[in-house]
């Protein structure tokens, strides 16, 4: 009876009731006793008891007394806990659980409804040092009246999980999340790239050999000991296709970042059959720094980089210091030569002497240092360095560095020496987007770009992206161009052209005035969307774009420009400000003033929060142009909004 009542109730939208709004609490699993509560075990990851961690420092952010994890055998064993069967009487199920960040049938919860897995997440990293148990919720509320049983995964010979408190409720403990379809969980950004599962950081080895982009990634899969480079490739800068992971880690030696380039002339030698040969240089890092020494190494692919090996004659450059890395490696055409251009880190213990080094080469195997350009911290990792034409005039170009923010310095370079003309200039605020490098061998001359959009705050990362497979996302690729400006040549960065393809709809919002107050994009939900816009500010004081949880904003006094956490100062010419925003489901890059300054950020919303405006405040503004397109998915059978 309370069964059908509750159903009728809750699928009438009825849940709202105040007689509803506050029902206890349904405990499923509390793991308090010495029993597991009637919670049936498979396999031999969990105990027959809860587990009680006392002040052993085990785990945190539990409640009572106990928690049931599945590593108390070792984290070799695998299994899967059941809960008894339950019907869903309350809008929430609320529970704490924290562990290896995996697929969640692997690693994670499920509820399963009529056998059938209707809701899952995933754990957090394990390397949460507090191992805090994090709260998540799933909305049922469609599922009012039917039953169901929770199953807690341990599939992984590496990994493991732990739980405690599920519980129905009519309170929310979090935003609600639902990672039951790979590639469309919902904090899955739908237009940028992630891995599958696991840990991203870095671009790496970024090429473009016959007709594709290939993206290699810092990359920690589940269950493997150290970083790997992971592997994607692309017809079109936008649909991205998942490979097997491309540099394996040696033991608990990790591969970290560098470079990827096409041999065109066959110097390496190494071409066996009709491809070229594809190089990829990286620094080999080691487990322990004691004695060992971070070195520079080369892995290569002589069938277009279906598969890759590493180099025998590894490594290809020592140098002195521990943590000297990120390779990264380009052709000089006047001098017929091979260049790196190499973080030269000082150990690690002087940031303000770090420079980046130059080195050349004939055959890309042996090296000589030519320069060092420096010192001082801003010479620190992830190094590029290219050509660029100025206002598209292949008869005036100026040479590019670029350190892993794609902040740069502006200069010549003439196969012995890299002269600054500038000193280094700022492109991007906040620690947000970092790792980012360009395509090697783009065709007709585009420089890409494509950066890893960090969430910035080490220690928040275990609980960011909460209950999804994956943590972190890349960047929207951006197009560089060299452009005259009244302080001389100037980088812009602007999201590339192929974005129109993901466009499904276009409202054109025209020229019009704007009242302090007025939302300008009343109607428009806030699903992916590529917004234009342009405006002269007139009399208004501050401006507001506000997505879901997250704003971005510019206030006319301060000359400061808000997302997030990136504030760049920027002046306006003639109160006239140029916005070009890319709302994913949980980033945002904002690229200003036709991308002379970009500003991008992470958030992770409640969906349910439909807040898409557009406002001015102090006095009216004028529209001179606002275009908003909404994006399809680039993941396939998408149910991106
Ligand atoms: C930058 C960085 C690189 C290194 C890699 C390791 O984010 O620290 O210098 O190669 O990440 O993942």
């Amino acid at each position: 009876m309370t069964s059908i009542l509750t159903r009728l109730l809750l699928a009438l939208g009825c849940y709202a009731l105040p007689a509803l709004a506050q029902q206890p609490d349904l405990v499923l699993g509390a793991f308090e006793g010495k029993d597991m509560d009637g919670w049936q075990r498979s396999g031999d990851a969990f105990h027959t008891a809860p587990f009680q961690p006392g002040t052993s420092g085990r785990f945190s952010g539990f409640e009572g007394k106990g928690v049931t994890w599945s590593g108390r055998g070792g984290f070799e064993t695998k299994g899967a806990l059941l809960s008894p069967e339950f019907e869903i009487q309350r809008r929430f199920i609320n529970f704490l659980v924290m562990g290896e960040r995996n697929l969640p049938a692997t690693v994670g919860v499920e509820l399963l409804v009529e056998g059938r897995v209707a809701r899952a997440a995933s754990a957090t990293e394990t390397s949460d040092p507090a191992r805090l148990l994090h709260w998540r919720t799933w909305d049922v509320r469609d599922l009012a009246g039917r039953k169901a049983r929770i199953r807690v995964n341990d599939n992984s010979a590496t990994g493991w999980i732990a739980v405690d408190q599920f519980a129905q409720s009519d309170t929310q403990k979090s935003a609600p999340i639902n990672a039951t379809t790979l590639m469309q969980e919902t904090f899955r950004p739908q237009f940028h790239y992630t891995a599958q599962s696991g840990w991203l950081n870095d671009a790496n080895g970024m090429l473009h050999y016959k007709g594709q982009w290939h993206l290699f990634h810092q990359h920690r899969p589940p269950g493997w000991p150290a970083t790997v480079w992971g592997h994607a490739v692309s017809d079109d800068l936008l649909h991205w296709r998942h490979l097997p992971t491309a540099i394996p880690c040696e033991g608990k030696n990790a591969i970290f970042s560098g470079s990827g380039l096409v041999d065109w002339e066959n110097a390496s030698g190494l071409k066996r059959g009709d491809e070229l040969p594809l190089l990829f240089f990286y620094s080999l890092h080691p487990a322990s720094e004691a004695g060992i020494k971070t070195t520079q190494c080369m892995s290569f692919s002589t069938d277009g980089a279906r598969t890759i090996e590493k180099f025998p004659g590894n490594p290809i450059l020592r140098t002195p210091a521990t943590r000297d890395r990120d390779p990264k490696v380009f052709w000089h055409k006047a001098s017929r030569a091979w260049f790196m251009v190499l973080s030269l880190s000082r150990n690690n213990t002087d940031r303000d002497h770090a420079t980046y080094g130059l080195f050349r080469s004939r055959d890309l195997k042996s090296w000589e240092l030519l320069q060092e350009i420096g010192p001082g911290a801003w010479y620190w990792e992830c190094p590029d360095m290219f050509e660029l034409p100025v206002d598209g005039d292949a008869s005036r170009t100026k040479w590019i560095l670029t350190k892993g923010s794609g902040d740069y310095i502006v200069g010549t370079f003439d196969g012995a020496r890299f002269k600054p003309e500038t000193e280094p200039i700022r492109i991007h605020w906040h620690n947000t987007y970092y790792g980012a490098q360009s395509f090697s061998d783009a065709p007709g001359g585009r420089r890409v770009q494509i950066g890893w959009m960090s969430t910035g705050d080490k220690a928040a990362r275990p609980n960011v992206y909460p209950g999804m497979p994956f943590n972190q996302q890349m960047s929207f690729p951006r197009e560089l161009t060299l452009r005259t400006t009244p302080d001389g040549p100037r980088i812009f960065r602007q999201p590339v052209a192929e974005i129109a393809k993901l466009y499904t709809k276009t409202h054109d919002l025209g020229a019009r005035p704007l009242a302090a107050g007025d939302n300008a994009l009343a109607g428009i939900a806030p699903g992916l969307l590529d917004i234009e816009c342009d405006l002269d500010l007139q009399q208004a004081r501050r401006l507001s774009l506000k997505c879901r949880s997250a704003e971005l904003s510019y206030d006319v006094k301060s000359e400061k420009l808000r997302l997030l956490r990136a504030d760049p100062t920027l002046k306006l010419k003639d109160g006239r400000l140029s916005l070009r925003v890319l709302i994913d489901r949980t980033s945002i890059e904002a690229f200003v003033n036709g991308g002379e300054v970009d500003a991008s950020g992470v958030y992770f919303p409640d969906v349910a929060d439909q807040t898409l405006s557009l406002t001015v405040e102090g006095g009216p503004a004028r529209i001179r142009r606002l275009v908003v397109h909404e994006l399809r998915s680039i993941w396939p059978a998408s149910s991106a909004p």
